[in-house]
């Protein structure tokens, strides 16, 4: 199936703009969602053979292969994607208000690196929309959702905690986890959201609205995990890993795309933030040095760089809990996650 869309599918989209092709995509994910049947088939047809559920902060997994954020920003296609292999979803960046985002021309391939630029700023249909699209759906039910959720442009950062507050009460209701996005390279100042002080008040005051909402309601509380970078040094690591141990994260997201360029990328380059095989090794670096400071026990979701079974498996062994692709799936097609979900479960089944 790879093939048939590299040498047939690939070539064609490739000719037309990158953000035209992921919005094709995207209409035609949302087509196949009217064919409930085909989607159950599909469902059936791609979960990867013998792959044993991952339990990670109170929820149950059916694989480990997750779509990272930023594909379906606005909640459009989120319950089709099990239909073709993956174990769950993660939407958005939702933010609390509608926002067009940077201007176009704002994703570029770079192909003879399978990797991708982008600097959309988060443009998105807002809180309110995305809520009433993810609707109450169920815990438990179907593969697990999570919302990502960031700071507008236009907000500054010491009115950030209470947007995302705002977020967060909007769309409790249809999510499965939250991951705090401080990362995205985009937003003016976002990424200050990673300092000790912001963050400590940012993911305490959410935790605690958190914790609050559950007891009001007599649920549990929304597991809650923080999205970083792959350009913070070591120390800054440290830094976040003391406030998430502190204030009781439930996980972390490493990482997000990249603003550093490595050598061999050479001239090639646009503002924004870099994705694919060119930022394997440093996100693979921080979840293996996140896995070593936390002695194993604090879940990670590895992403960045995975473009094949190979890479997904060097995440694993860093320490990653489960993965997420989204360049990936760009250079291989709509099966990646299935064809990384089934070698993952060949790789560590105790059986073989
Ligand atoms: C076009 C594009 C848009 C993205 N938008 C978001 C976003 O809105 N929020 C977010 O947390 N990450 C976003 N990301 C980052 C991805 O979720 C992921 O962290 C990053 O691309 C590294 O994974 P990859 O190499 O598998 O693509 C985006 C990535 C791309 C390529």
């Amino acid at each position: 199936m790879g093939a048939i869309y590299e040498h047939l599918v690939r070539p064609v989209l490739f000719k037309g703009d990158a953000e035209h092709a992921h919005e094709r995509a995207i209409a035609w994910l949302r087509l196949l969602g009217r064919v409930k049947p085909l989607v159950k088939g599909m469902e059936w047809y791609n979960s990867p053979r013998h792959a044993e559920p991952i339990e990670l902060f109170g929820l149950t997994f059916p694989n480990a292969v997750g779509l990272a954020a930023g594909f379906d920003k606005n909640a459009l296609c989120w319950q089709v994607m099990g239909a073709l292999g993956f174990g769950h979803v993660e939407i958005g960046t939702v933010t609390s208000q509608e926002q067009p985002g940077n201007q176009r021309q704002r994703l570029f391939r770079l192909p003879e690196h399978e990797a991708l630029i982008n600097r959309m700023g988060f443009p998105n249909d807002g809180a309110d929309a995305i809520a009433k699209r993810l609707g109450k759906h169920k815990r438990g039910r179907g593969i697990p959702v999570g919302v990502n959720i960031g700071k507008s442009k236009v907000t500054p950062l010491d009115q950030a905690a209470p947007e995302y507050i705002d977020i967060f009460n909007k769309l409790a209701d249809g999510a499965d986890f939250f991951t705090i996005n401080v990362s995205s390279p985009n937003t003016p100042e976002l990424r200050r959201l990673q300092e000790k002080d912001f963050l400590r008040q940012l993911l305490g005051e959410l935790n605690r609205n958190n914790a609050e909402r559950a007891r009001k309601l007599g649920k549990e509380r929304i597991p809650l995990l923080v999205k970083i970078a792959p350009d913070l040094s070591y120390r800054d690591i440290d830094d976040v890993l003391t406030v998430v141990q502190d204030v009781g994260l439930d996980g972390i997201v490493a990482t997000n795309t990249m603003l550093e360029r490595p050598i061999e990328l050479g001239d090639k380059d646009e503002t924004g933030g870099l994705s694919g095989r060119p930022i394997l090794p440093k996100a693979r670096q921080i979840v293996h040095y996140i896995h070593l400071a936390t002695g194993g026990k604090l879940p990670i979701i590895g992403v960045g760089g995975i473009v094949d079974e190979r890479s997904a498996g060097e995440m694993f062994d860093a320490g990653a809990s489960l993965v997420q692709v989204y360049t990936g799936m760009v250079y291989r097609g709509p099966f990646f996650a299935r064809e990384v979900a089934q070698s993952l479960v060949w790789r560590y089944a105790e059986w073989v």
